[in-house]
């Protein structure tokens, strides 16, 4: 069943010189999940964080770490972002080398675990986890950078696996990410999505617009 709509703000859109104040103003503003974007320069062509920023975010919220590895490999470092206080793992299967060990890392961890699937990604390979993931998240941009223009047949794909989430009966979060704006937001949620990523949306216009951006983005207004 979708579940009550939840914004992450990405903080890659935030200012990086500020980013305590930045987690800490999006979590008063209404946020759900602070999104991590973390990259390698490898995986995807672009370098963001690692686990000591997640460690030193920590202490300003008290919302989950929604932490997204796009980083291969990443088994080495599931724990290490663990222990850094992510709640949530999300991993890609291209990442390598076995997807479901990774998936079992982060549970044997006592953490929530993730797949996320890109564009050119086949539905078919969140099947054999389904029984595993607690969230599932659709990638509508390549994978890399944020401000991209959302890919349309996201919509497609989030539909087909609402339909697999709603038949598994397990509550599994349904999140997108990637160009989702006051335009896209609604398409999105009305395709089966349940929690929305959005970093440019949230952040644009500095601290004073994040509550009203959040709120919108959820459809409050
Ligand atoms: C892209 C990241 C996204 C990105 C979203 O690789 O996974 O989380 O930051 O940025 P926007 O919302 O600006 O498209
Ligand atoms: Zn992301």
């Amino acid at each position: 069943m979708q579940q009550k709509i939840r914004i992450a703000p990405s903080i890659l859109a935030s200012d990086f010189a500020k980013l305590g104040e930045e987690v800490r103003a999006v979590s008063e503003a209404g946020a759900d999940y602070i999104h991590v974007d973390v990259m390698d320069g490898h995986f995807v062509p672009n370098i963001t964080i690692g686990p000591d920023v997640v460690k030193a975010l920590r202490p300003h919220s008290r919302l989950p770490f929604d932490v997204h590895l796009m980083i291969a490999p990443a088994d080495p470092y599931i724990e290490a972002f663990a222990q850094a206080g992510a709640d949530i793992i999300t991993v890609h299967p291209e990442a390598g080398p076995h997807v479901h060990r990774s998936v079992q890392l982060i549970k044997s961890l006592g953490k929530k675990a993730g797949i996320s699937i890109n564009p050119g990604t086949p539905l078919s390979a969140v099947k054999p986890l389904l029984d595993e993931v607690d969230l599932i998240l659709v990638m509508s941009v390549n994978p890399g950078f944020g401000g991209q223009k959302f890919i349309p047949e996201a919509k497609q794909r989030l539909g087909h696996l609402r339909e697999m989430i709603d038949r598994s009966e397990r509550s599994i979060d349904l999140e997108v990410d990637g160009g989702i704006n006051f335009e896209t937001a609604p398409e999105a949620i009305a395709a089966g999505a349940d929690v929305l990523v959005a970093g440019t949306a949230t952040f644009k216009g500095g601290p004073t617009a994040y509550a009203a951006n959040i709120a919108r983005l959820r459809g409050q207004r």
